[in-house]
């Protein structure tokens, strides 16, 4: 037997996983400080689900889905994002009858079965908002800023880019356009975009293989065909963004490989990553809500890739422990140790002690290791006399402390410390 996570996952290990936690937590403080509130789906749904709102012909559901069957017969579907989810729950819950706009965020794990790289995983994590019952341009604005304040927050560098994929009054014109353009380009392009130009024309445009890029860059600009109001709202969307300080960039061939969108879609990518660079991303999609059988919703969200967002940002700073370490001298010793560092525990101080029967020297060599600030000490001549003896680990220097003022000393110590939570 292989002992061997699967191919395309990983495990994050600590102190890598207390890292992830911390981006984990600013993401959700910063979502909760705009307004958001979480929303736990379950990560498999009804196969169905995900082809009626991604599309039946985009590369994720055509070759990327864990799709199987379960004891019923049932298909069901690993969620490969997360938006499918949030609309399908929003239907089934009739949210709009709490009011909207409803203002969710979400994160946890997403599976495609791609062909895995740097920055590409079969499981991969993602936060994500959606902003659902608002179709204003301030609703697109207000989710763009979030996400870029996100990446200000972890002083991760970004480059925006925006568009807009107008909508069913003028997209069609555009596909038709599109198609014409690609019929007498066939020759031209990949095996996949052939089958795409039929069946999808749209998604051609976001085909990285190389003779396919030179088509796409001469295809009718979608610009052209946008109507009135998709101009307009989309004007307004940048001109917020503006007004905030949002600097971003119209790339005028962005689609997204998802169908549900409709208006603004957007990027956020990174300089340092290769080709996949897209740390987040995101966009409007008016008609998926009604799509599912809901009424018809307007809403606006993104998703954010954790794992390529540690991969730009790798400072991957030591988590320190940041209670005490008990160290005990002798069998008896170890016993007090083990309750004293419950205590500690109860008092909402981290606290740690040895299990392997350590020696003394060896005991302060591993408070060392693991960052411990602080050491309790207690031996025979601590029990005897009713004492402790605290030692402060980065000065070397030791007092002894009455017990029943240990943990009195022991908080005073830690603050004197400062937490290092603020130091990320
Ligand atoms: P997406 O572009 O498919 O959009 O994924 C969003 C982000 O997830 C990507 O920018 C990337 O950072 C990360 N990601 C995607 N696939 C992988 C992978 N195989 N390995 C690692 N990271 C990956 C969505 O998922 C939409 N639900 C976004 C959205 C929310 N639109 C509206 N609301």
């Amino acid at each position: 037997m292989e002992v061997k996570a699967p191919k395309g996952t990983m495990d994050i290990l600590p102190p890598l996983s207390g890292r992830w936690r911390r981006v984990q937590e600013k993401g959700v403080r910063l979502f909760r400080n705009f307004g958001y509130r979480e929303i736990i789906l379950p990560i498999m749904e009804h196969t169905e689900i995900f082809a009626r709102s991604i599309g039946e012909s985009t590369d994720i559901v055509q070759k990327e889905m864990f799709t199987f069957r379960d004891k019923g017969g049932r298909s069901l579907t690993l969620r490969p994002e997360a938006t499918a989810g949030v609309a399908r729950a929003f239907v089934e819950h009739r949210l709009d009858a709490a009011g909207l706009p409803q203002k969710l965020y979400y994160q946890g794990p997403m599976f495609r079965h791609e062909r895995p790289q740097a920055g590409r995983y079969r499981q991969f994590r993602q936060l994500g908002v959606e902003l659902i019952g608002s179709s204003q341009a301030s609703a697109d604005a207000e989710v763009v800023l979030l996400c870029r304040e996100f990446f200000s927050l972890l002083e991760v560098e970004t480059e925006l880019i925006i568009n807009s994929v107008g909508d069913e009054a003028c997209r069609p014109a555009y596909v038709d356009a599109l198609s014409d353009y690609l019929r007498k380009n066939k020759e031209k392009l990949c095996e996949d975009c052939r089958r795409r130009a039929v069946e999808n024309p749209l998604r051609v445009l976001d085909c990285k293989v190389k003779d396919c890029a030179a088509v796409i860059g001469k295809a009718p600009d979608l610009e052209a065909y946008l109507c009135g109001a998709c101009r307009d709202h989309f004007q307004e969307v940048v001109s917020l963004l503006q007004a905030v300080g949002v600097e971003c960039r119209r790339e005028p061939r962005l689609v997204r490989g998802l169908d549900y969108y409709t208006r603004t879609v957007f990027e956020f990518l990174n300089p340092s990553l290769g080709a996949q660079n897209a740390l987040a991303a995101g966009g409007r999609y008016d008609n998926l809500i009604e799509q599912l059988g809901g009424k018809a919703t307007p809403a606006v969200g993104f998703s954010i890739g954790m794992e390529r967002v540690m991969l730009a940002e790798p400072r991957l700073e030591e988590e320190k422990a940041r209670g005490v370490y008990v160290l005990a001298i002798g069998g008896e010793a170890r016993r007090q140790a083990f309750v004293i560092a419950q205590r500690l525990r109860e008092a909402g101080v981290e606290a740690d002690l040895d299990h392997l029967d350590r020696s003394p020297k060896a005991q302060m060599r591993e408070a060392g290791r693991e960052g411990y600030p602080l050491c309790v000490i207690l031996g025979e001549e601590e029990m005897g006399g009713g004492f402790f003896t605290l030692r402060d680990m980065l000065r070397g220097v030791q007092e002894r402390v009455p017990a029943e003022e240990l943990l009195r000393a022991v908080r005073r110590r830690l603050e004197e410390e400062g937490s290092p939570e603020g130091k990320d």
